[in-house]
């Protein structure tokens, strides 16, 4: 199974679960189907998918509260990533506080939320525009160096800030928006991928776009008989050997078959050809 191993003792799937769509409309509140959110989350484990990601802010709380209820005490060799620097003021809403007091808190609270006594990928979610970025970053450190946190990940960076970071800590993984359309993080990636870094794509299915039918991944999802969603994971997993794509579902259905991913090997040519085709 091709698996990656963050931070050099954390070795996941390279195929995530992201937990921030078993939350209700506008990632606020509980999930219109509780009962399936759960049946998502137990299903990820049978499936032998070992990464979720997470954050304070998806529900806000509802998502981290799920995962505990579902699947606490956890499975060995579990991965929870979650998040802090996000404050919730309505559906749809997100602004940005990194402050260091403020991220304390925030991983105290996912700590009791998930029941653990130290998360093993603690990431900050976005650079706050008000707090100088070495200041939440060196929050995250003081966390670590506490043995509140194992790693520290980031999120939402540019390349400044990736190196920025870098300098500070040690970061084991990337957090940013990439998929098939929207590929403005390639030159974060590219930068991961040389220092063996992991790198987590948010929207891998672009909210699903990538997945509707008659789109530019049709006809090679024919012939993998495969679906466009597969193939657009698939394709992501071929780009680099640092990806770990996180697609968010609150289906039992969806999440099958986007774990059934893994099993798609598309030659160099088809990696190419879909690749142009999709930036169009
Ligand atoms: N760091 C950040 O700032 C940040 C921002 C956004 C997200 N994230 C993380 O990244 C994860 C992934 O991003 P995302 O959930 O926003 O986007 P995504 O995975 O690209 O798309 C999720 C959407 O696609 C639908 N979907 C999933 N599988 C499908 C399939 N096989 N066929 C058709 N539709 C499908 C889902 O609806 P259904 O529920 O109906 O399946 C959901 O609405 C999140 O869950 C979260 O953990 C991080």
């Amino acid at each position: 199974m091709d698996t990656f191993s963050i931070g050099g003792d954390l070795d996941v799937h390279r195929l995530g679960f992201g937990a921030m769509r078993i939350t209700g409309k506008g990632i606020w509140g509980p999930p219109e189907d509780p009962e399936e959110a759960k049946r998502v989350l137990h299903r990820v484990v049978e499936l032998g998918l070992n990464l979720i990601d997470t954050a304070d802010s998806y529900g806000p709380e509802v998502s981290e509260n799920l995962i505990a209820e579902t699947l606490h005490p956890y499975p060995d060799g579990l991965v929870i990533a979650t998040k802090g620097g996000l404050r919730r003021t309505g559906p749809g809403q997100w602004p940005r506080d990194a402050r260091p007091e403020r991220l304390k808190e925030c991983c105290e609270a996912s700590l009791r939320r998930l029941k653990l006594d130290r998360i093993d990928l603690y990431q900050l979610h976005s650079p706050d525009p008000q707090v100088p970025y070495e200041d939440s970053v060196g929050a995250l450190k003081g966390l670590q160096d506490e043995g509140k946190i194992r790693h520290v990940g980031i999120s939402n960076v540019s390349l400044d800030e990736f190196e920025q970071a870098r300098g500070i800590v040690e970061v084991v993984t990337v957090q940013n928006r990439y998929n098939l359309e929207d590929r403005r993080s390639e030159d974060v990636l590219d930068a991961c991928e040389q220092a063996g870094i992991g790198f987590i794509p948010w929207f891998p299915l672009a909210t699903g776009r990538l997945a509707e039918p008659g789109g530019p991944l049709d006809r090679i999802a024919r012939e993998h008989d495969a679906t466009p969603a597969q193939i657009a994971l698939a394709w992501l997993l071929a780009r680099s050997p640092v990806m770990i794509p996180i697609p968010g579902t609150a289906s039992v259905e969806h999440l099958e078959e986007n774990v059934g991913a893994r099993e798609i090997q598309l030659s160099r040519e088809e990696v190419d050809e879909i690749g142009s085709a999709s930036q169009g």
